[in-house]
């Protein structure tokens, strides 16, 4: 009886500040395992001649309890709506989501292998990161070829030759080392090279690779594939020429130059005044790089070219700055809707 008394004098005493206080409280007084819950489970103990006023006491206490846990609790949330503002204005109209836009030279990737898909090309996939094998020697570069210098290649280790990719011609090699004739793909990517940044050129810049392997594969077949390509890129009034060249894998090799999207040919800064500009560079695959790949030179032929993305793109919308693309200026990326 005693303790219950003092129980009930803790009770009135109770004045929480806080949840956690009235947290507090309702653990030590209201439920099963609170201290009147165990009150409850001790009335069998009590001798039968007394058990019925303790019973009641301990009712009385359980209600007393109750309420002032409900008085308390009330007070606490009356305090809470009157005093704190939610952190933010309901009534605030939602910020409109403003939907992003493909990367120019995602585009462009994007249509050029359209393109190609359409005369049956496939898309592959190469490592960014190359041994000299890929990158250069299957390539037929001689041993001290100029590109493989430090002043154009970024060497990350020396002894083997690991460097990130030159050129994408080296997805060529991984194809044909993988797949016999025929082979009519595209390779697609980011190629590195060591060039001081400046409105033309870039370190980091990407490049499509195309060719096609199988019988009795000639020029034509290049002139042929590309003359599409210009058309259907640039409008079918493209004009397109073939200007001997020289690459170590490919032999014949052509710069290919279409006329000028921008002037119509007439002459302007972007074309030099020449109405040409160039946007690849092909031939037929050397016999040696098909060796190299355990591909039968006697057998098979094959074209070859490579372009540039942002060279196609900046023709296509006339941008004049190469650095533009890397930016990442939304008020430039915006711009470009697919075509
Ligand atoms: N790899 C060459 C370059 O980067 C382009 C090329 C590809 C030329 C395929 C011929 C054939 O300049």
């Amino acid at each position: 009886m005693q303790g219950i008394d003092e129980l009930k004098k803790e009770i009135e005493a109770a004045d929480c500040q806080s949840k956690d206080e009235l947290e507090k409280f309702r653990l030590r007084f209201i439920g099963r395992k609170s201290v009147i819950g165990d009150l409850f489970a001790r009335i069998k103990e009590i001798p039968p001649e007394q058990r019925k006023e303790f019973g009641q006491q301990v009712n009385e206490l359980k209600n007393l309890a109750q309420n002032r846990f409900q008085a308390m609790k009330e007070k606490l949330e009356s305090q809470d709506s009157g005093q704190e503002a939610p952190p933010f204005d309901l009534t605030l109209p939602s910020a409109v989501g403003v939907p992003g836009s493909l990367h120019p030279i995602t585009i462009t990737r994007n249509r050029i292998i359209e393109i190609f898909e359409k005369i049956g090309f496939n898309v592959s996939d190469g490592p960014e990161i190359e041994d000299d094998w890929h990158n250069f020697t299957a390539l037929n570069f001689p041993p001290n070829h100029p590109a493989r210098e430090m002043q154009d290649t970024f060497f990350i280790e020396k002894d083997p030759d690991i460097a990130l990719r030159t050129h994408t011609s080296s997805v060529q090699i991984r194809v044909m080392e993988n797949q016999q004739p025929p082979i009519r793909t595209l390779c697609p990517g980011r190629v590195f090279r060591n060039e001081a940044i400046s409105a033309r050129a870039h370190c980091i810049f990407h490049q499509v690779e195309g060719f096609y392997v199988n019988e009795n594969v000639s020029f034509v077949d290049l002139k042929q594939t590309l003359f599409h390509f210009a058309k259907e890129m640039f409008g079918p009034d493209t004009k397109v020429r073939y200007r001997p060249s020289y690459f170590p894998f490919t032999e014949p090799s052509a710069e290919i130059d279409i006329s000028c999207n921008i002037c119509k040919g007439k002459g302007c800064n972007v074309c030099k005044y020449t109405g040409w500009v160039e946007i690849a560079g092909s031939g037929m695959i050397d016999p040696n790089v098909l060796t190299n790949c355990g591909i039968d030179a006697e057998k098979y032929t094959g074209f070859a070219f490579g372009m540039g993305i942002e060279r196609i793109a900046m023709l296509k919308w006339e941008i004049n700055d190469l650095r533009l693309f890397t930016e990442n200026d939304i008020r430039f990326l915006e711009q470009f809707k697919p075509f």
